[in-house]
């Protein structure tokens, strides 16, 4: 399994669970059964709202003698409505609570978005914080603090432009070791793989088979199909591969953390089963003439003008 490697020597697997949308009463028989076919590294976040369930996952499966707290690697999010200094250390222990650790090995900003305490989603304006009144670098601070009193070995940032990451690493005690973002071939972002390797920042991928199992409010009813993708197949065939395979393995052969989601075991092993596959320079090649800067996670949702929040301030394009 490929690991990325971490300034004090800590190592993340490359290849990781991801558990957006996979709902309590599923959640914690598809973490135990990922623990058993092998995956160490399980992403998680409190927004997903399955934390208390995958805990209990954790704790069987460190009972039953599955993996150890320390070979396991655990992310986890800070959610946009504790961005306030005051809240980022109380929402980290509860998500530490919620998933009975005593540290994270990760602990990322969710999204360059802040909402006021107590609002899961927006409904209107008056549900943000303007980043005057929440400013990033405050966030970072407690982010700072929470690393260095060892809640979370390490921090970073998700959703994060190239040009929100210069503007932390300019005015940070700690710089952030990963920003998780939307990577697959048909949104390659190029410019921060780049950027990222320069600044010895990891970068995980989210929706990296295309998410289709995301709520309406998170998706295009038109949007183009990752896995039925005529190259894809054409490559997962040639190679008795399945598409997803393809998806994940070139994930992880361009250099990047991966973390598709499933709740089903079949689905589970194969895509574990993609970390020790290998893809051609030429089939690289092919997926890389698939971009199409095609995001699926527009950010759309995060909408309020008056306050500095759109599509375009979010992501500095
Ligand atoms: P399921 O959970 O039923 O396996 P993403 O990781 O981009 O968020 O994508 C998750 C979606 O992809 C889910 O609908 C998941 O369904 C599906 N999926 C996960 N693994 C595979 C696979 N190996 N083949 C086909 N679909 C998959």
């Amino acid at each position: 399994m490929d690991k990325f490697k971490f300034r004090n020597g800590d190592e993340m697997p490359a290849l990781g669970l991801g558990t957006w949308k996979s709902n309590p009463g599923e959640v914690y028989a598809v973490v135990r059964e990922a623990i058993k076919i092998g995956y160490r590294h399980i992403d998680c976040a409190a927004f997903y709202g399955n934390e208390p369930e995958i805990g209990q996952a954790f704790v069987d499966a460190f009972d039953a003698g599955d993996v150890k707290r320390e070979d396991l690697w655990v992310t986890s999010k800070l959610w946009n409505n504790a961005h306030l200094k005051k809240d980022v250390r109380p929402a980290l222990e509860k998500t530490l609570k919620d998933l009975q650790l005593d540290y994270l090995d990760l602990y990322l900003i969710h999204w360059p978005v802040a909402l006021k305490p107590g609002v899961q989603f927006p409904s209107s304006v008056n549900d943000f914080l303007s980043l005057d009144d929440a400013p990033t670098a405050a966030t970072w601070e407690a982010m700072e603090a929470c690393a260095k009193n060892g809640l979370s070995k390490h921090i970073g940032v998700s959703n994060f432009s190239i040009k929100k990451i210069r503007e932390l690493l300019d005015d940070c005690e700690i710089k952030p070791e990963v920003n998780q973002i939307e990577l697959h071939p048909f949104h390659q972002q190029p410019e921060m793989l780049e950027f990222c390797n320069k600044e010895n920042i990891v970068l995980t991928a989210y929706s990296p088979l295309g998410s289709t199992d995301r709520p309406p409010q998170f998706k295009d009813p038109n949007e183009p199909s990752l896995l039925g993708n005529p190259t894809i197949v054409e490559i997962a065939h040639a190679n008795g591969f399945s598409s997803a395979q393809v998806l994940i393995r070139w994930a992880i052969q361009r250099g990047t953390s991966v973390i598709p989601k499933s709740v089903n075991s079949v689905r589970l092993k194969q895509n574990f089963d993609s970390a020790a596959i290998s893809l051609s320079n030429e089939d690289m090649e092919k997926i890389a003439a698939l971009e199409a800067k095609g995001r699926l996670i527009t950010g759309k949702f995060w909408d309020a003008p008056e306050l500095g929040y759109s599509v375009a301030t979010l992501w500095d394009e």
